[in-house]
């Protein structure tokens, strides 16, 4: 609730004090740590809760699941425009909705795949309206592809700019997604995207996946290290305003399985609890960003793409195929490795 009402006074503060060149929201400094939660109703939410370091989540959709976490709608591309215009009214004043999210991964073929002015476009008609009930709005994500940084300035152009009281599309915090291995790259990342667009960072999707080479991927414990460091920074850098792992899922869809948050059965994972600051992480006595088993790490950005899931319908179907899997074991053999 104290996050609520900082975030409203900072609202009014930059809409009514600043000028618009100077328009720099500050980011408040808790209840960063949130869920990327593509389960529905299902697998009790709550069970991350239990440290109170998990304040919010978002569903990739304008759907909230019942919790009394704070949701953050997300438009995620041109096919939930229906969805959203005929309920995100409704879901604004019963969630008590402070923030919402721009589309997925636009510049990617298989996630929302906008052109930027297709982006500017919708979110004039469907997301910056919300400005007017004091909704904080956050970025398109892309995903971290060269071409997402790209696609973001293409937007920003295609816009008329950032600042919606001049026809522009107003953006009050920059959200992204991350994967790769090296935990340094990703620090450099989030500071390059904070001195290019100058405002409070949002990373809603990271982990330790290395979409370049299949063959090197992270081990448990460096995700672990991966996790801590990269968790570590943003929780003490203030301009990181709140993140989002991926996942807390059964199946992470093509992402290295020692990310999840979610074992088989719906409970957490001792990656899980280390998330939540429920166990102190047991990392490396020397920990090495970008270190891999099995292979040298890559610097370069993931050429693909995330695996956000794409529909509830899909993720129904996801978690029916994982309730038949026993192990971990089971999962990397199957061939996410
Ligand atoms: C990272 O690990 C250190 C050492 O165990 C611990 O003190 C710190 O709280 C961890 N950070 C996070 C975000 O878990
Ligand atoms: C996990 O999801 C992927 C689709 O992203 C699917 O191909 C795979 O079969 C699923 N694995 C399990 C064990 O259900
Ligand atoms: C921590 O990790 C080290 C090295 O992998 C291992 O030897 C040790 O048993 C672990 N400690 C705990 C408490 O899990
Ligand atoms: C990790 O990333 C940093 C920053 O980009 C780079 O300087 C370093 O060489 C990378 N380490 C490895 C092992 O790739």
């Amino acid at each position: 609730m104290l996050a609520k009402l900082t975030s409203l006074l900072l609202l009014s503060t930059s809409v009514h004090a600043l000028p618009p060149s100077l328009d720099i929201r500050q980011a408040s400094s808790t209840a960063k740590a949130g869920l990327a939660w593509p389960n529905g109703p299902y697998n009790d939410i709550d069970q991350y809760r239990s440290t109170g370091k998990v304040q919010w989540y978002y569903t990739w959709s304008p759907s909230p699941v019942p919790t009394d976490l704070e949701f953050v709608p997300m438009l995620w591309g041109a096919r939930q425009v229906a969805e959203w215009s005929r309920t995100i009214s409704d879901t604004i004043r019963r969630n008590h909705v402070t923030h919402a999210l721009g589309f997925n991964e636009p510049q990617q073929a298989g996630q929302s795949d906008l052109s930027p002015e297709d982006g500017a476009s919708i979110w004039k008609a469907q997301i910056e309206p919300l400005k007017a009930q004091g909704i904080l709005l956050g970025s398109p994500a892309p995903s971290s592809a060269p071409s997402g940084k790209t696609w973001l300035l293409d937007w920003m152009k295609a816009c008329g700019g950032w600042d919606g009281s001049k026809g522009g599309c107003t953006v009050d915090f920059v959200a992204l997604h991350w994967y790769d291995v090296n935990s340094t790259a990703f620090i450099r990342y989030l500071e390059d995207f904070h001195d290019t667009f100058q405002k409070p960072i949002w990373v809603t999707e990271w982990a330790c996946q290395n979409f370049n080479h299949a063959d090197q991927q992270c081990s448990q414990q460096d995700i672990v290290d991966f996790m801590n460091t990269t968790q570590s920074f943003m929780d003490n850098t203030d301009w990181v305003e709140r993140y989002s792992w991926f996942g807390a899922m059964r199946n992470l869809s093509g992402v290295n399985q020692w990310n999840a948050l979610m074992t088989n059965d719906g409970h957490l994972t001792t990656l899980g609890k280390q998330y939540i600051g429920a166990v102190t992480p047991n990392i490396s006595s020397d920990p090495k960003p970008g270190v891999v088993h099995g292979g040298k790490g890559d610097t370069s950005g993931p050429i693909i793409e995330s695996a956000a899931l794409k529909s509830t319908a899909n993720t129904v179907a996801i978690i029916a195929a994982a309730s038949a899997i026993n192990t971990l074991n089971d999962l990397f053999t199957i061939g996410l490795m």
